[in-house]
């Protein structure tokens, strides 16, 4: 009713014919309809329905005072009949009434002002781990290798059974690995552990995809190892594997030296040392230049701390998978009479710290902004 003159007087009666009567009610009717649809807020219509219905001295009321008792004996019948009627219709109005809203209403509401200056919001980075990890990726996908994916959660069987590491064999212990608990009622391949390599997801893919394969493997593993300056308890690692008949040894060398060229620059050499896992016969230890030094052991007059003056690096540990593991799949293609392959597999956190020059690995982990906004 804002900026509208209330306009509605109850009229006295002096004529009582029906049409005058006719004209009286509807004059009410209309004005009631109007004043409803002013409504805009809690309070006028509250205020709307007093005026209306207010026992003292409300519209109601007054039609009530002015129709029918100024009415003379032969018309109150009919007069009578007719305000009913219109305190019925004016009731229902009036208790239907509600809160209106206008279009300049919800238009002036929804309005923005495109000249308020906007919320700047902080833009991310990639985390120094995950841009290492895409960058080994990327290095492999471009050599025509795809990505596989498996769980974290693992059943003893992939992590270790289908790798050659037998039940209670020794080199189970390299492992440190942290069990589920709660398990001991299932058969021993079914016991849920967290995978302490991306290896098991080797056998997992070998499962749905018959050779040839190419594939590079990302994912977080878990050790049990207290957090220390080079230790942590979760980390990432790539595992690679390439599955053909005819991949030889020389293909793994070929593979490893330039994907160390693709990721630590052209001039670094690699060096494979002799080393063992179950999965993989032979197993080697690949070692790349120091790339902190150059391979002199030196920074100018220092000892060189990341290859412990030695000139070398280990990056990652390989070698031609083991036939006892194309067992384990034979009956998807994988025949060991007919197809060889060869595995490799690297922390990432580790290059990445190498890559870096960070001295403490812990702190790709505790979320510090002002460490990660460096790598921005
Ligand atoms: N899974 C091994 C580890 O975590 C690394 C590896 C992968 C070695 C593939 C050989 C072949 O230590």
């Amino acid at each position: 009713m804002k900026n509208k003159i209330v306009s509605y007087i109850v009229p006295k009666l002096t004529d009582y014919s029906a049409a005058a009567l006719e004209k009286a009610v509807g004059e009410c009717i209309a004005a009631c309809k109007s004043e409803s649809e002013e409504v805009r807020n809690d309070a006028e219509l509250k205020s709307f329905r007093d005026r209306w219905m207010a026992r003292k001295n409300g519209i109601l009321t007054q039609i009530n005072d002015l129709w029918l008792k100024g009415a003379a004996k032969d018309a109150k019948r009919e007069a009578g009949i007719r305000v009913n009627a219109l305190k019925a219709r004016i009731t229902e109005m009036v208790d239907a009434a509600h809160v209106a809203e206008t279009d300049a209403d919800s238009l002036s509401a929804e309005r923005v002002d495109i000249s308020l200056p906007g919320i700047r919001r902080p833009i991310g980075a990639e985390h120094p781990v995950i841009k290492t990890r895409n960058e080994i990726v990327g290095v492999f996908e471009r050599l025509g290798y795809s990505v596989a994916e498996g769980p974290v959660v693992e059943t003893d069987y992939y992590n270790f059974e289908a790798l050659n590491f037998p039940p209670n064999h020794p080199a189970r212990d390299t492992q440190d690995t942290l069990f589920i608990g709660a398990q001991q009622s299932k058969p021993q391949r079914d016991r849920l552990l967290l995978r302490t390599h991306t290896s098991p997801v080797q056998i997992r893919t070998m499962e749905k995809m018959r050779p040839p394969i190419r594939i590079v493997i990302p994912g977080t593993v878990h050790r049990n190892d207290p957090p220390d300056a080079s230790h942590s308890p979760m980390f990432h690692q790539i595992e690679g594997l390439a599955v053909d008949t005819n991949i030889t040894f020389g293909d793994l060398k070929g593979t490893l030296d330039h994907a160390m060229k693709a990721l630590f620059g052209s001039s670094v050499k690699t060096h494979f040392r002799p080393s063992f896992f179950p999965f993989t016969e032979p197993s080697a230890e690949l070692y790349v230049t120091c790339f902190i030094c150059g391979g002199s052991g030196k920074r100018s007059s220092d000892p060189c701390r990341p290859c412990k003056q030695t000139g070398w690096i280990e990056v990652l540990g390989c070698g031609m998978v083991d036939p006892n593991v194309f067992e384990f799949v034979k009956d998807n293609g994988y025949d060991p009479k007919k197809v060889s392959g060869f595995a490799f597999g690297m922390g990432v956190d580790r290059l990445a710290l190498l890559k870096y020059g960070v001295d403490d690995i812990q702190l790709f982990f505790q979320g510090d902004v002002r460490f990660l906004q460096q790598f921005g």
